[in-house]
């Protein structure tokens, strides 16, 4: 019916390589993706996604006559030209991003002058640069991925840009990659891979400075009484400044910025220069997770034996990821003060009770507030914004509620029985009726 497209592999069966599988999909290539844990490649050939993104699973299942999943790295150069790499890079104990797995893979990769290795993974810039001078006869692409999780299909359906870089003699392999990217109609930017590589680190660094320089901000407005959300609203209609990226709260996380800005504070380090500014950007996210303890002890004294609910403890909405998530530090900050933790997140709850061993997991937003001393928001899930605050006001020992996130409305809060706090704001008061 329709003309044959470019087949296209994708290397790694994570996060990045299943979207960017399904996605080419759904553009019509067939696709092979290829994995090494054995298990993932059977549930994946059987339609089961492990992992929670929105529209994902669908666009696999709508696709599956388009899709082949593989353990095997022979199956994938046979039937495909175009490699894309979406290996992880975890960051080593050092704070430098781990590029062990990129390395397997390209040692897996031949040199025959028609495979051309696009390189999705985050790498440190320079890395392109080492592996073609590694493998001289392959032909290498940086095209750097700027997806967010829980908006992942979307951002690659509807790119703001699509960067390539590739440098003197792989005109040929951009050209492919850029015609892969046209249909979609975001600005395709051609550069050299060095370029590329920065562009993606710096734009992760400069969105978490963002976050950083807001979340100051926030702790200012809280010292002479002024309202954040109003401050980033007023910068924001500056276009220069521009509103996105300056929601106050307790810190970003995820697997991106932290590994990222570490990263490139790391890569300047390694060439001899300090970049003073990351330095402080994390160490105010850092200290901005914390903050939530100090708050709490403002209104309840000690929290030796006060049962504290978080709500929320994905990194973010919409996503079942726990990387670098806020809560993990703020659990164990109130644990360390003595107090009771139990938590309710929508989707994560599994994978935090992995890592929050001690931490009580509830099965509902109200179970969690059942007898509790304080609730403190972590995650900004819709549904807690559909809550019945009232009703959980009565469950609560005390209704006090520390909204992480900025995401509730204080007034109706405070209608609700609240005493609330938010980030870089004025502490609202219950109305005094509600008392029963
Ligand atoms: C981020 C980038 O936004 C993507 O462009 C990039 O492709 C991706 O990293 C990556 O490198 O793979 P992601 O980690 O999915 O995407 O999440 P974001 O939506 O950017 O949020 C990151 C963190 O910042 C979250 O913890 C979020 O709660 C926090 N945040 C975000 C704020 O605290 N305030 C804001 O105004 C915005």
């Amino acid at each position: 019916m329709s003309e044959q497209r470019e087949p296209i592999g994708v290397i790694g069966a994570g996060w990045v390589g299943l979207v960017t599988a399904a996605c080419f999909a759904e553009l019509g290539h067939p696709v092979i993706a290829r994995d090494i844990v054995a298990e993932k490649v059977e549930a994946l050939s059987r339609g089961e996604v492990a992992i929670h993104e929105p529209g994902l699973e669908d666009l696999l299942r709508r696709n599956a006559e388009r899709l082949t999943f593989t353990t095997e790295m022979g199956e994938l150069l046979d039937g495909a030209r175009l490699l894309f790499v979406c290996v992880d890079t975890p960051p080593t104990y050092s704070g430098d991003a781990d590029l062990s797995r990129v390395r397997a893979v390209v040692q897996e990769l031949p040199e025959d002058g028609e495979h051309v290795l696009i390189m999705k993974s985050t790498v440190p810039a320079g890395t392109g640069e080492s592996i073609r001078r590694d493998m001289p006869g392959l032909s290498y692409v940086s095209c750097p991925e700027f997806l967010k999780e829980g908006t992942a299909v979307a951002d690659f359906m509807d790119p703001d840009r699509v960067v390539i870089g590739a440098d003197a003699g792989d005109d040929d392999a951009a050209d492919a990659v850029a015609a892969l990217y046209r249909p979609l109609g975001g600005e395709i930017l051609r550069t050299d891979v060095a370029s590329a590589e920065m562009i993606k680190l710096a734009s992760n660094a400069f969105l978490a400075t963002k976050i950083s320089f807001i979340n100051e901000i926030a702790n200012v407005c809280e010292e002479v009484g002024a309202d954040v959300g109003q401050v980033a609203k007023g910068m924001g209609l500056d276009e220069r400044i521009g509103s996105s990226f300056l929601r106050a709260g307790i810190g970003y996380g995820g697997s991106c910025f932290p590994k990222d800005v570490s990263a490139l504070k790391m890569l300047a380090g390694n060439t001899g220069y300090h970049f003073q500014l990351l330095t402080a950007v994390i160490e105010v996210n850092e200290l901005q997770k914390r903050r939530v303890v100090g708050k709490l002890e403002k209104h309840l004294g000690s929290l030796i034996g006060k049962r504290v609910a978080l709500l929320g403890l994905a990194f973010k909405p919409d996503t079942d990821d726990m990387r670098e998530a806020s809560s993990l530090v703020l659990a164990a900050r109130l644990q360390g003060e003595g107090a009771e933790v139990v938590a309710y997140d929508p989707v994560a709850s599994e994978r935090a009770a992995e890592l929050l061993g001690s931490v009580e997991m509830a099965t509902s937003a109200m179970e969690a507030l059942e007898g509790a001393d304080a609730a403190v928001l972590v995650t900004e899930w819709g549904e807690f914004a559909e809550l019945d605050w009232a009703a959980a006001a009565e469950r609560m020992t005390r209704p006090l509620l520390v909204d992480g996130r900025n995401y509730l409305d204080p007034k109706a809060l405070a209608d609700a029985g609240f005493e609330y706090e938010g980030i870089g704001q004025t502490v609202s008061a219950p109305r005094p009726a509600t008392a029963t």
